[in-house]
């Protein structure tokens, strides 16, 4: 009989010899999943609650393992627990503290169970737990971008197509884009809350149990909508897995894309924005620079999440279906993947919250690129009545003419554009204003000044909903 040091078998009779010290040392996953103490804990109360009410346990034996789990929570929340490496995981380690806690009767504890169920009932709680803990700090990104868009409304920037300048945008409509992405993460996150809402506990290892347990009890105190349908699946299924890592994964490419432009626009090449001394880090030879760190290490980690959703999704691959050690590995997955998240949107947030624009830089280089060609089009057929592609045809040959002459459009006299279009008139020239050209966008998602403003109040209501 394996023994450990207390004297406790690990295994019980029916493995003799001493198991594998390498693989007890390599393949314990104690280290990673105590982190799942607090919801193994509870889960096992409902548990014997549950048993208590279907006439499976006493009365007293579900009051002794009720109170030596709680005991085994507060040794755990006040650091005095001995996690042990011999009994390969939390719940383990838990049930053997449990018999030095309360003696023989924590034998009871495991009737109707198994830690295949057991595990996926307490991770599909930790990860409801961690979404939450995620929609919130993208709610905090989301008010931090309203707030730096409701000062920059009138900053005019360039607006990048194949990062050429192509019209002439709102540098707070540019940062309101990013809250339709991090609105949608955080829909994308909610939507994940179907399969964490079935609840796996009592399929026990594979088949169910043929005790009398009570499923829709545990699935109302855990918190779950209800029971899941086929216990095989329930033991196999880590589809909740990828779907979070999935989601974690866009997220982060969120991040990194927003990341990476505030890096190009800090660049000495564009200039268009710069970092207060908070955010940026320094260099150990170059006394001058003030490099973007916090941006290029969250843009890294958006690499990290990727592999993770790929781990994942490798590990799953033609795995026959049902419980192998191969699935211990999601915990460690998705526990990275979130901190690296939170972690991450953290920084973002302090980053947004710290960036200044160069409003005279965005301007200037708004005027190069002829950013208002298209505004130019548009008017022609809408005062000279013809078809959009003439009037592309009209506007290209206009810009020819300026780029020859070296010339900005709103450089070039009436007479220079009459010799295009003769019927122009003196209007045209508001054309090539930027301010005219931003608030001319009136559709609706456009770029004007008004839309902006009613798009921020929206935002805001949607915030306090
Ligand atoms: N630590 C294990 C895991 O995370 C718990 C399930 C163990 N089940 C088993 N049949 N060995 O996957």
């Amino acid at each position: 009989m394996t023994k450990n040091k207390n004297n406790q078998s690990i295994w019980g009779n029916r493995i003799k010899k001493n198991g594998s010290v390498l693989f007890q040392k390599i393949g314990s996953s104690i280290d990673i999943d105590k982190k799942l103490y607090k919801e193994d804990i509870l889960a096992s109360k409902i548990h014997v609650e549950m048993l208590f009410k279907q006439k499976i346990l006493n009365f007293k034996i579900k009051n002794k393992i009720i109170y030596g789990l709680q005991k085994i929570e507060n040794e755990i929340k006040k650091n005095k627990f001995e996690f042990n490496k011999k009994f390969e995981d939390i719940h383990m380690n838990i049930e053997k503290r449990l018999f030095q806690i309360i003696g023989e009767d924590a034998g009871y504890i495991h009737t109707a169970r198994s830690r295949n169920d057991q595990v996926i009932t307490d991770f599909k709680i930790w990860i409801s737990s961690t979404t939450k803990d995620i929609n919130k700090n993208l709610d905090k990104i989301i008010k931090t971008i309203l707030k730096v868009s409701e000062k920059n409304i009138e900053t005019i920037m360039p607006g990048f197509t194949h990062l050429k300048n192509a019209q002439a945008i709102s540098f707070a409509h540019y940062l309101m884009a990013y809250i339709e992405m991090f609105k949608r993460d955080k829909k994308r996150f909610l939507n994940n809350f179907n399969s964490l809402s079935e609840n796996p506990l009592g399929v026990a290892a594979i088949s169910g149990t043929s005790f009398n347990i009570d499923r829709d009890f545990t699935s109302k105190k855990l918190g779950f909508k209800k029971p899941t349908n086929n216990s095989i699946d329930t033991v196999a299924d880590r589809d909740f897995v990828l779907d979070f890592l999935y989601c974690v994964s866009v997220c982060s490419m969120h991040i990194s894309r927003i990341a990476e432009e505030l890096i190009l626009w800090n660049s000495d090449g564009f200039n268009l924005i710069s970092l207060s001394d908070k955010i940026v880090t320094g260099s150990s030879i170059m006394p001058q620079k003030k490099n973007p760190d916090l941006l290029e290490f969250i843009r890294g980690k958006t690499g990290s999440n990727y592999g993770n959703l790929f781990s994942m999704l490798t590990i799953l691959k033609s795995l026959p279906i049902s419980y192998f050690k191969d699935l211990q590995d999601d915990k460690e997955l998705v526990f990275k993947s979130s901190e690296t998240l939170n972690n991450s949107l953290n920084i973002l947030n302090e980053v947004l919250r710290n960036i200044i624009p160069n409003k005279k830089k965005m301007f200037d280089l708004a005027n190069h690129g002829y950013l208002t060609a298209t505004d130019l089009a548009d008017f022609l057929v809408q005062n000279h009545s013809m078809s959009f592609r003439k009037a592309y045809d009209i506007t290209a040959s206009i810009v020819n003419f300026a780029e020859k002459k070296k010339k900005r459009l709103n450089e070039l006299s009436i007479d220079e554009l009459r010799k295009f279009e003769p019927k122009l008139k003196n209007e045209v020239l508001k054309i090539f204003d930027l301010k005219n050209s931003v608030n001319s966008k009136k559709s609706y998602g456009g770029t004007s000044f008004d839309n902006i403003k009613k798009m921020i109040t929206k935002y805001k209501r949607d915030q306090n909903d």
